[in-house]
């Protein structure tokens, strides 16, 4: 029989919950137009019962029995926004052989533990949405899984962490350093009151596994993606980058190469001509290059309770819309049919080429410049371009070089035996560069 209802259950009540409780109750006209169907939000479970959202929900709604939602006959399909691994794996996979459809925000979980749960679901024939676990309110999972589904994708890169994106703005305007901007951060509420996650880029490296997955249908291996977070950039080479044209960004890139896939979370300097690099503040953007559309770029707010609550629904209107036409499951989750996706290894970080940005804190002495470039010519290093700037300091000088493309290991053993010399008087900075999109 044709369903005129659709019921739906949230569990977690917190900020992400209070905005797709809002989106219900403000858009539930255009909810209706747009699907043909009643769709409510029967019941929501949190911890907490008590706490003021700013919003009134009937009663009977909220309980503190998450069962009670996962188990509820009468829901169709359960909205998951507790995040982080447990007890959300448990609550998703009881909710899945209760038969229920899931839509969440939670890219750590889909990251680690998408494999456990997507075979659940395809088991239950049930579907699994997570646009919101990526970009926020950016439809960039519908965009590679639906609208751009007929190319092969060469690259998918992007700012993806508003609260990293949010401090490396402020410090490149105001050129303040790190710790004081963090505080701001989390002053204003863009970094959690832990933003271990956000400053180290483990966010974003949840982030790049799934879209790569997406793009290559290839199972990643989140614990392999080489990270490196924003917590040791500094005002002074925000302020070189600014000299040479390059904006500092915390950039993720998956490339698909020959039999490998190339992934990696980094400061990232970036042209400041390029669109990218205009992506200030708590915005997010993603790019991504398909042999038949070439490079599209989605820009948008990449967190924040209105935004993602719209990712969120937009999974839900369209589970409700299959659920209406009686087809389960249309789309594969992972964008890939199961028995088409294959395990690449991933490239490592050894083997990458780029340019490199290359600080060096120095002795102010006779052939201190020919002793690095030898060095760096012996390990296939050639430099670009070159900063010294006068230094007033008592007897240690900056030297910025800008290499050609090289590859990692040779930057890695040359910058080990540069370490070596008694001229060096701190750790060299090494930032790399991406000229080429892709
Ligand atoms: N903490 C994330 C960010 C938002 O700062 O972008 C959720 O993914």
């Amino acid at each position: 029989m044709q369903k005129t209802q659709i019921n739906v259950g949230l569990l977690g009540f917190g900020t992400i919950g209070t905005g797709v409780v809002r989106v219900f109750q403000q858009n539930a006209e255009v909810i209706r137009q747009r699907t043909g169907v009643e769709m409510r939000l029967t019941r929501i479970a949190d911890l907490d019962i008590t706490t003021d959202r700013g919003v009134t929900l009937p009663d009977g709604v909220l309980v503190d029995d998450a069962d009670a939602v996962v188990t509820d006959p009468d829901i169709d399909i359960v909205i998951e926004l507790i995040g982080g691994y447990k007890p959300a794996l448990q609550f998703i996979l009881k909710a899945i052989e209760n038969g229920k459809h899931i839509v969440t925000a939670n890219k750590a979980l889909m990251a680690v533990h998408g494999q456990e749960i997507i075979a659940a679901a395809s088991r239950a024939r049930v579907d699994v949405k997570f646009e919101a676990a990526v970009g926020g309110g950016i439809p960039v999972i519908s965009a590679i899984k639906e609208n751009l589904c007929a190319n092969r994708f060469s690259t998918v890169l992007g700012i993806l962490n508003g609260t990293c994106n949010f401090i490396l703005t402020k410090m490149t305007d105001e050129g303040s350093d790190f710790a004081p901007v963090l505080a701001e951060a989390q002053e204003l509420g863009y970094a959690e009151a832990d933003p271990t996650f956000d400053i180290e880029g483990v966010d974003t490296a949840h982030k790049i596994a799934l879209l790569a997955s997406l793009c290559f249908g290839t199972r990643i291996d989140f614990e392999q993606i080489y990270t490196e977070g924003i917590t040791k950039v500094t005002a002074v080479d925000i302020d070189f980058a600014t000299q040479m044209g390059y904006k500092i960004k915390l950039l993720a890139i998956a490339r698909q190469g020959d039999g490998a896939v190339e992934v990696r979370v980094h400061p990232t300097m970036i042209p400041e001509s390029y669109q990218l690099a205009e992506v200030d503040g708590v915005f997010n953007a993603v790019r991504l290059s398909g042999d038949f559309v070439g490079p599209v770029l989605l820009y948008g707010s990449g967190a924040g309770m209105d935004a993602t609550a719209s990712a969120v629904m937009g999974d839900v209107m369209s589970i409700g819309r299959s659920i209406c036409a009686g087809a389960v499951v249309q789309t594969p989750i992972m964008g890939y049919c199961q028995d088409q996706v294959v395990d690449q290894p991933l490239l490592p970080m050894s083997e990458i080429i780029s340019r490199y940005y290359l600080r060096f804190t120095t002795l102010d002495q006779t052939g201190v410049l020919a002793k690095i470039s030898t060095i760096l010519g012996q390990h296939n290093i050639s430099i670009q371009s070159m900063i010294q700037p006068e230094s007033h300091a008592a007897d240690s000088v900056p030297i910025v070089l800008m290499t050609h493309e090289a590859k990692e290991a040779d930057i890695t053993n040359a910058l080990h035996e540069i370490g070596q010399l008694d001229i060096i008087q701190e750790p060299t900075c090494l930032i790399r560069i991406v000229n080429d999109l892709g």
